[in-house]
């Protein structure tokens, strides 16, 4: 594997003496493709591939507005390209963190060439013969991929984090999920209009909104993506569909409502979950506390909860405020809180990498098996 390979030691991290190999053909040390880099996500993808050292022999940075500018990653100078087949041809792994749209184009095109893809989009999500993975939940559906692993929502991300600890001791039988969503989760450019929003508001201006159908700043919008026939949006509709794929749970009973929140980074989830038998508090603790990846914090009297502002920049889910469900004796209501740009995007998508490369599951490998 290239972990061990001597090249990849000298390159290791990918910027200290080489970032780019500029040879047509693979190198050992995987070659990556960060389509939408300069986005909300890929700027954060960046910094986290930097902090884990992720084993990247070469990245190529590409977007569309931004071609021809360059981004420094791990204190290099890299020029944003344009996406093409030439350039996918060349890479191990493609993620992909631009639009529903673009995913739909480079995705197959990017399997095609031979590369693997992880996408943090809607796009394929929900094909039956896509994985949809959080590493800490369902890593060995990785085995059935055929060359595209998409990521979930960034708010299924956390509520399954939660979620599959409990079922796997005391089958979760019905889920209710209320959020609070960060601006970030629409992008770049709404985090900008929150901003502006806020001085526009402060100094007795009039707020315009563009990116939101309503002024945002000093508000809630009981409103993510489009609204379907049900009355619900798409992602509560997501949140329904994606918990039960990853957690091979198809009928599992979830209902959601999405809001957006003045805030800029970390989504919050207020959480009602039914259990088959009735579970202590405490319980719940110890067992969320043993899980890999959460974080509880839970002395509401002394105001220990989790926060958003606490968790931007951290990778664990924060779980807090749990406590039984008065309306239901095997209910247990819960605080969840995971910044939506890390865990619920940029770091499950590296952690995702690193599960593909330890477990020999690359098209490249699957190739020489
Ligand atoms: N934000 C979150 O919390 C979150 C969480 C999970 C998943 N996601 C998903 O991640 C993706 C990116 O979200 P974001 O919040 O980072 O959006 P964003 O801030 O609006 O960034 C969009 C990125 O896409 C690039 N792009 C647009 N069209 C392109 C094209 N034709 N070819 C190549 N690059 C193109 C843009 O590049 P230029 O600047 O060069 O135009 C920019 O880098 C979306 O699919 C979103 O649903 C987001």
């Amino acid at each position: 594997m290239a972990d061990h390979c001597p090249l990849h030691q000298i390159l290791r991290p990918f910027g200290s003496q080489v970032t780019q190999w500029t040879m047509g053909q693979r190198m050992n040390g995987h070659s990556i493709a960060v389509i939408g880099a300069t986005g909300a996500v890929g700027r954060v993808f960046l910094r986290i591939l930097e902090e884990r050292g992720f084993a990247a022999g070469s990245v190529r940075l590409c977007g569309k507005n931004s071609v021809g500018r360059t981004m420094s990653v791990n204190g290099r100078d890299i020029t944003v390209e344009e996406v093409t087949p030439e350039l996918l041809s060349q890479v191990d792994f493609a993620f992909i963190s631009a639009t529903t749209e673009v995913s739909r184009e480079i995705g197959p095109l990017a399997v095609q060439q031979g590369a693997l893809v992880i996408d943090d989009s809607s796009a394929f999500r929900m094909d039956a013969d896509v994985p949809l993975v959080v590493p800490e939940v369902n890593a060995e559906d990785l085995l059935e991929h055929r060359g595209i692993v998409s990521i979930p929502n960034c708010s299924t991300t956390p509520l399954v984090m939660v979620l599959k600890p409990l079922n796997d001791v005391n089958p979760v039988q019905r889920v209710i999920a209320d959020t609070y969503q960060s601006v970030s989760g629409t992008g770049a450019a709404a985090v900008e209009e929150m901003k502006t929003q806020s001085r526009d508001v402060l100094d007795g201006r009039v707020a315009k909104p563009h990116v939101y159908p309503h002024q945002i700043a000093f508000n809630a919008l009981p409103h993510i993506d489009d609204f379907q026939d049900n009355g619900y949006s798409n992602e509560e509709m997501k949140m329904v569909r994606e918990t039960r794929k990853i957690l091979h749970l198809p009928d599992l009973p979830v209902s959601a409502t999405c809001v957006r929140v003045p805030v800029a980074v970390g989504h919050s989830e207020a959480v009602h979950i039914e259990l088959s038998h009735p579970m202590s508090p405490e319980d719940v603790r110890e067992i969320l506390g043993a899980a890999p990846g959460v974080t509880v914090l839970d002395d509401p009297k002394a105001a220990v909860y989790p926060m958003p502002i606490d968790a931007e920049g951290k990778d664990d889910v924060f779980v807090g405020r749990i406590r039984r469900d008065l309306s239901h004796p095997n209910g247990i209501t819960a605080w969840i809180v995971s910044d939506n740009l890390r865990k619920g995007a940029g770091l499950n998508a590296i952690q995702i990498a690193e599960e593909v490369v330890k477990r020999g599951l690359l098209m490249t490998d699957r190739r020489k098996a």
